[in-house]
């Protein structure tokens, strides 16, 4: 039988956070591009997107557009609500038309400076899901939890709840980002990483079914670099990252997405 990993395309993914302007964005996707043509980078291999800010968006789309770019983009967040009296918020139905492929959800820096609940990023979710955008929804224990609780079952338990806005036929992508981790410069172990993973995805089985467990990509984040990279996706049930600080380095990003090129994978 076939390992169910070949399933999964790998797929790094770079969370710019509050970083990069809109000119700077231009500049920045550019150089990414041409770094990643230059190593004649396989997309269908290796899937490689940006989250810029919002307003990057735009310009972002153009330059994809217009340089017929490989490389996809998506959002930080969205609003839960379609349209209405909502200030400052952004609907799933303005990210679509900007033609995002996917949307950052319940980000540990969202659900702690913005308190956002399991139920806030479940009827987030939904509202990707109900404009054609694949949610990345994120999960991770703190270090508190880690020491009350073990390692899994505070993102296993925010999983669960997420999942009952899930149809079984939908695409989303999970983020396993243990909050210890995040900026820390002190990335999980590889085998601390695949536990939990490993305990999200057998979290997937009995709520969506088989097909949608072995289907779904399970990324790790915190603290990923090129000279880590390549320890986490040696893991059978974590299948990329998401990156923060490193996703702002092109060379280093551009490492990062070449994973496959680096010694002993
Ligand atoms: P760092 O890679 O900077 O640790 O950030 C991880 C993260 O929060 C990505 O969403």
């Amino acid at each position: 039988m076939e390992p169910v990993t070949t399933l999964r395309t790998p797929f790094i993914a770079g969370n710019w956070k509050m970083n990069l302007d809109h000119l700077q964005s231009i500049a920045f996707v550019q150089k990414l591009a041409w770094a990643l043509k230059d190593a004649q980078h396989d997309y269908s291999a290796v899937e490689v997107a940006v989250f810029p800010p919002f307003t990057d968006l735009r310009s972002v789309q153009t330059l994809v557009s217009a340089d017929k770019l490989e490389l996809g983009y998506g959002a930080q967040d969205l609003s839960q609500h379609d349209s209405g009296a909502y200030t400052g918020e952004i609907s799933g139905a303005f990210l679509a038309k900007l033609e995002c492929s996917y949307v950052i959800i319940g980000h540990s820096e969202r659900r702690t400076l913005h308190d956002e609940t399991d139920e806030v990023v479940a009827a987030k979710t939904a509202a990707a899901l109900r404009h054609g955008i694949v949610p990345v929804v994120c999960v991770g224990e703190t270090a508190e939890d880690l020491e009350k609780h073990g390692a899994s079952a505070v993102p296993v338990a925010q999983l669960t709840r997420v999942l009952e806005s899930v149809p079984a036929d939908a695409e989303i992508v999970v983020a396993y980002e243990p909050v210890w981790a995040i900026g820390s410069g002190q990335a999980a172990t590889p085998e601390q990483a695949e536990t939990v993973c490993a305990a999200l995805r057998d979290t997937l089985r009995p709520a969506l079914g088989e097909e949608f467990a072995s289907r779904t990509r399970i990324l790790y984040g915190g603290s990923v670099k090129a000279a880590n990279i390549a320890s986490f996706m040696r893991q059978a049930n974590v299948d990329g990252a998401l990156v923060g600080g490193a996703s702002l380095d092109v060379d280093e990003f551009s490492s990062i997405a070449r994973f496959q090129k680096h010694v002993g994978i």
